[in-house]
């Protein structure tokens, strides 16, 4: 039988079908999560999302969305892919003329948002690593960040802060939802804890720490902005560049 051989130059094969190692964290921690090819099978369920955010995913996703605009206006990106549909309503507020660029590091999962966009979307997958943009100084108006920086290490972190807002143009908005520690009569605070201490190692610096301190050294921000949801276990917060 004769073999099938991809015969095509690394620059003729779509981004993200071109090596690039998986992060350590990834692999050890958040392998069953979105790694394995069966991650994705499993967790691609906004019902099962939901269920892990306890009940906060349209919140969460609507308040981030929200701060981007109804309509969003110019290049917009998205810094690793999200179970459910929230790429697909970021998408729909995409106004004509704008665009919309999603990045991830697994191609697994780019394969996958790409199957839940419509055929044709307006959307560019973009095969990158978060702490390494093969992006623009400057080139976008806008970037959000859903509940990535808590699964990354402290050093990491500060790399997807310092590579997002490299990338982000002068006066340009950034939108991070994350974990953050609840209010001490929270329940979750509590019950919370041992289960994000096991599963999700590097979650619980969200808890003890600001955003602000993986921001890079000697950048002030235009604006700085912190809401807290849910008794406090989640945050948005937007900066301006
Ligand atoms: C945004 S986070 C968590 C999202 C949320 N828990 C959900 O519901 O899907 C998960 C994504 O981040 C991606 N990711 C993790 N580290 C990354 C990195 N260094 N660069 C780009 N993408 C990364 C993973 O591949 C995965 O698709």
């Amino acid at each position: 039988m004769q073999q099938l051989v991809d015969s095509r130059t690394k620059e003729e094969k779509p981004q993200y079908q071109q090596a690039l190692s998986i992060p350590a964290y990834l692999e050890e921690t958040y392998w069953w999560a979105y790694v394995h090819p069966k991650a994705v099978a499993f967790f691609e369920r906004q019902w099962l999302v939901n269920l892990i955010l306890w009940g906060n995913f349209v919140r969460l996703r609507d308040s981030a969305l929200n701060e981007l605009g109804h309509r969003i206006h110019g290049h917009t990106l998205q810094i690793a892919c999200v179970y459910g549909d929230f790429s697909v309503k970021l998408m729909q507020r995409i106004d004509e003329g704008g665009s919309l660029d999603i990045v991830d590091v697994l191609p697994i999962q780019l394969d996958n948002v790409r199957r839940k966009l419509p055929p044709h979307s307006p959307v560019q997958i973009l095969h990158s690593d978060s702490t390494k943009l093969k992006l623009a100084d400057g080139s976008y108006d806008q970037a959000i960040i859903f509940f990535l920086l808590h699964e990354q290490p402290a050093s990491t972190r500060a790399e997807t802060l310092s590579e997002v807002l490299r990338v982000l143009k002068p006066g340009g908005k950034l939108v991070i939802v994350d974990y953050h520690q609840p209010s001490i009569l929270h329940p979750l605070r509590y019950l919370f804890k041992p289960i994000l201490k096991r599963l999700e190692p590097f979650a619980l610096d969200l808890w003890h720490q600001g955003i602000e301190r993986w921001l890079p050294k000697g950048f002030v921000p235009l604006e700085f902005t912190k809401k807290t949801f849910f008794g406090g276990l989640y945050q948005i917060i937007v900066i301006r560049r």
